[in-house]
């Protein structure tokens, strides 16, 4: 056997998780989209590989009437259009489905969580799922704080010991009793700072799991692997050898009928505050000292503080906001966002964001990272580039005296970290091509995930959901990492909410953004890598 092969299949071989104990699921919002899309196909996949645990059960909780048995049914067609595995084996969802429960009421009527409480009680009888909880906010977020009271009332939340790092363990202590609460976590620092008190009441921060999904993603969690698994890279990461790091989140879609929240929203608050400041912290975060949820997070969130304040009058210089107008992306016609179903006529919501972060600490002062992101942009990646600084000329003059510029033949090397679609790494660098002369051409050594490991990587939300049932709260954010961010980009969208449509650029779909973006980061010396 090549050896090439050999370590190709010692890579790809599948790390052993480990199968959490038996436990409820109750999902708040068991009718609406992230269910179907997201959650469901998420248990049948763990299903499947044998990752759920035996004694275990899932109770959905919405509004619109229903039995357990039409919930089945809603629940097996979700996972039939939604599942990364097809087609559907009829064991491994019959068995899934044997567990699967309803609860019809609104999400403040106690009455409701009464049932859910007799249900509960009848679960643990039936599934042995031995009185541990896990509760899932899947609702629009207005109506979090209402869910969360009501638990509390109804005495669905236990006081409990929630694993070695709970420093106030209670006597009667039995089972696990923890909430997931989905993004948009608040919508400014002053509200999320109430949501987060409003949950505190009731929960310890231990048994809150605040999810977002980028940090399930394989290659995202393959960020801190690279950096502190290779001895080679983790030297030359900081500001002596980074010209400049770039994070760009394109999606090549408009807002697809979500015009109702996206125009509350824009894409600061959409997708900077939580997926880009998360990417970001786990780019420039100091090596924790080990992998432990509270050592990881520490990390994170002193980089989240010690990006540099963008106070509301210096907002329009270190960002560029657009909107998206009408234009072709792929041969069909986008229409703009302002004529989306749902959007405010006169919407001044921003669908592109750029902006320019300074991190003040040792190891990234003067080093800028420039973070993009865009409905409507020509292609789905996401990627984050780290930019060395330019080597020095001298030794290539002779191409130079040729008639071109250095820098056109000294490229810089960049390292492409490739989160989504295609994900891998990638490195640029200059070699000699053949001939008598010395030249330099650029060249990439590459890394691609599905070509190594044979397999395209799970889907986040199966990972996360596995974690918190495991009670490793790693990939979840913490109370202070999402203020954080929040205190970061306040003052940025309140200052563009004031300016309203002044200020704001516009680009057609199909396009990477506007032109005052190039311009953007051409005043820096710089340019945007478009992959
Ligand atoms: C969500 C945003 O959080 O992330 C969406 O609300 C966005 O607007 C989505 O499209 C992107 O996620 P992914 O995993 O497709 O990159």
């Amino acid at each position: 056997m090549a050896l090439t092969q050999i370590l190709t299949e010692a890579i790809a071989q599948p790390s052993r998780y480990q199968v959490p104990d038996g436990c409820a699921l109750v999902i708040f919002g068991a009718s609406g989209d992230l269910t179907r899309r997201k959650l469901l196909p998420a248990l049948y996949a763990l299903a499947h590989d044998g990752l759920l645990p035996d004694r275990f059960a899932v109770i959905g909780f919405a509004r619109r009437e229903k039995d357990h048995e039409a919930f089945r049914d809603e629940m097996r067609g979700a996972v039939e259009q939604f599942s990364r595995l097809h087609p559907l084996n009829a064991e491994v969802w019959d068995r899934l489905a044997r567990s699967l429960y309803y609860v019809a009421a609104s999400f403040d009527d106690s009455a409701g969580y009464e049932r859910l409480r007799l249900l509960l009680a009848d679960v643990d009888r039936q599934h042995g799922t031995g009185g541990n909880r896990l509760y899932y906010l899947a609702t629009p977020p207005a109506a979090y704080a209402a869910v969360v009271t009501r638990l509390g009332a109804s005495g669905l939340v236990s006081k409990v010991w929630d694993g070695p790092h709970d420093t106030d363990p209670a006597p009667e202590a039995h089972g696990c009793c923890r909430i997931i609460v989905e993004k948009p976590f608040g919508r400014d620092l002053a509200t999320a700072l109430v949501l987060n008190a409003e949950i505190h009441r009731v929960f310890r921060e231990q048994q809150v799991y605040r999810i977002d999904h980028y940090l399930g993603k394989e290659t995202v969690q393959n960020i801190l692997t690279f950096r502190f698994g290779n001895s080679i890279f983790e030297p030359l990461w900081n500001r002596r050898y980074v010209d400049h790091v770039q994070l760009l989140v394109a999606e090549d879609l408009g807002v697809e009928g979500r015009g109702s929240y996206y125009d509350t929203a824009g894409a600061m608050r959409d997708m900077v505050q939580n997926h880009m400041l998360q990417l970001l912290s786990l780019v420039a975060m100091e090596p924790p000292a080990t992998f432990e949820p509270d050592a990881v997070r520490d990390e994170k969130v002193k980089v989240l503080r010690a990006i540099r304040p963008v106070p509301a009058e210096r907002a329009n210089d270190t960002t560029v906001r657009a909107q998206y107008i009408s234009g072709q992306l792929r041969g069909k016609k986008i229409a703009a966002y302002a004529d989306e179903p749902e959007v405010a006529a006169e919407t001044a919501m921003e669908t592109f964001v750029a902006l320019r972060l300074e991190i003040d600490n040792w190891r990234w002062a003067g080093v800028p990272f420039y973070l993009r992101t865009g409905k409507a942009l020509p292609k789905r990646v996401t990627e984050v580039t780290i930019q060395y600084r330019q080597p020095p000329l001298l030794l290539f003059q002779q191409a130079a005296h040729a008639g071109h510029k250095n820098q056109d033949i000294v490229k810089p090397n960049r390292l492409t970290l490739r989160i989504q679609p295609d994900e891998g790494i990638s490195l640029r660098v200059g070699l000699k091509p053949p001939g008598p002369r010395i030249s330099l051409v650029p060249a990439r050594l590459g890394f691609s995930y599905r070509e190594a490991f044979g397999v395209d990587p799970e889907e986040a939300y199966e990972r996360l959901l596995l974690d918190c049932m495991l009670g490793d709260s790693t990939l979840f954010i913490r109370r202070d990492e999402v203020e954080a961010a929040w205190a970061m980009v306040t003052p940025v969208v309140e200052a563009w909410a004031a300016d309203g449509r002044t200020g704001l650029a516009y680009y057609p779909a199909g396009n990477w953004g506007p032109k005052e973006a190039d311009r953007f980061i051409e005043a820096d010396g710089r340019e945007w890598v478009n992959p």
